[in-house]
């Protein structure tokens, strides 16, 4: 028996290169979680196919992914790390799960909402579907805790009711009740301090960026508003720098930096410049493992290939374990 607490499971859609939102809001825990628990770990490139333009590019971007996962320290020797549609069980079970879950709710969940009000010219039969697949993705693994951000949170539950659905028309418990773990602790805003990092919005700071790039971007970052000049007193508070500092800055210079901005002792300039030395002494090791990995990107594939076979393993006795519970003629 494994001494592990349990099998934990979380997805993410390949979205490329990984940026420090990335980083605090999902990637660390992942890496913790992998000393107590069995890791499963994915990168849901069908899921992405529900969004038009994350199929640009879509190669890359997994490959771009799977190096930030693996220079985090996700590590294939604790966990499995794998690519969606190399287990292309979870398209069956997803059809199957589809079969437990009314329509009304798809259409009603707020995620769902969101999505057609972000591509109202894509509204496609996979991006209903979507909280079906994700419930396959997880429950195809019999997962036990789920970690991801709270925006998840309709998911999850969701899945949990077509566990329920699914157990009870069919008198079994193959399918296991996930629970959630809420992973967004810092809320990570972008180098604008008001809206939160991402992407698309390009206000972030990229893991894989050099020492140069990221200093560069850190110095764009938006400050206490409020403090015009030098001279000004600041306000810790409300400004993202220094959010950041809390994160990636000793205890004692979080103190001083603290002090010294609310009497005016250290000017914004002086106080980015000591943020980019720390997150670039921070991501030094990152970024090292990072390019080795860059170096090799077939030995990439090989871990993503042999994490699929060994979640393909999971994935064939759940399948059996579903079609003995329907009673299908396997
Ligand atoms: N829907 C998740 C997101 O957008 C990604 C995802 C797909 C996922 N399958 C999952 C997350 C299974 C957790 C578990 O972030
Ligand atoms: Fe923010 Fe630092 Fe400027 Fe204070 S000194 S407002 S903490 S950047």
């Amino acid at each position: 028996m494994s001494p592990k607490k349990g099998r934990v499971f979380s997805g993410a859609r390949p979205t490329g290169r990984q940026h420090l939102g990335n980083y605090l809001g999902a990637i660390k825990n992942y890496v913790a979680l992998q000393t107590d628990y069995d890791c499963v770990y994915c990168i849901v490139d069908i899921h992405a196919l529900t969004t038009m333009d994350a199929t640009i590019g879509l190669k890359q971007n997994t490959f771009e992914m799977a190096f930030d996962w693996l220079a985090a320290g996700i590590d294939p020797e604790k966990s499995i790390v794998f690519v969606q549609s190399h287990v292309p069980q979870v398209m069956e079970l997803h059809t199957i799960l589809s079969m437990v879950t009314p329509y009304g709710k798809l259409i009603e969940l707020p995620t769902f909402k969101d999505k057609i009000k972000q591509q109202p010219k894509n509204i496609n039969y996979g991006l209903v579907g979507y909280p079906v697949l994700q419930a396959a993705d997880i429950t195809l693994y019999k997962s036990d805790l789920v970690p991801v951000g709270v925006d998840q949170a309709p998911h999850i539950e969701f899945t949990r009711e077509v566990v329920r659905s699914f157990n009870f028309r069919y008198k079994t418990d193959v399918l296991v009740e996930p629970a959630m773990k809420v992973t967004e602790i810092p809320k990570v805003l972008g180098t604008d301090g008001v809206q939160k990092m991402s992407k698309s919005l390009d206000n972030h700071i990229e893991l894989a960026s050099t020492a140069e790039e990221t200093q560069k971007r850190v110095m764009t970052m938006v400050t206490d508003p409020q403090r015009m000049r030098r001279n000004d007193p600041g306000n810790p508070d409300v400004c993202n720098v220094f959010s950041l500092h809390k994160i990636f800055t000793s205890a004692e210079d979080v103190k001083s930096i603290n002090a010294e901005c609310r009497n005016a002792g250290i000017g914004c300039v002086d106080c980015k410049k000591k943020l980019a030395a720390n997150l670039n002494m921070y991501f030094t090791p990152f970024r090292e493992r990072r390019a080795e990995l860059v170096k090799d990107p077939d030995h990439v594939e090989e871990i993503l290939r042999d994490g699929a076979k060994r979640a393909c393993v999971i994935a064939d006795q759940t399948i059996h374990e579903v079609h003995e519970a329907i009673g299908m003629l396997e």
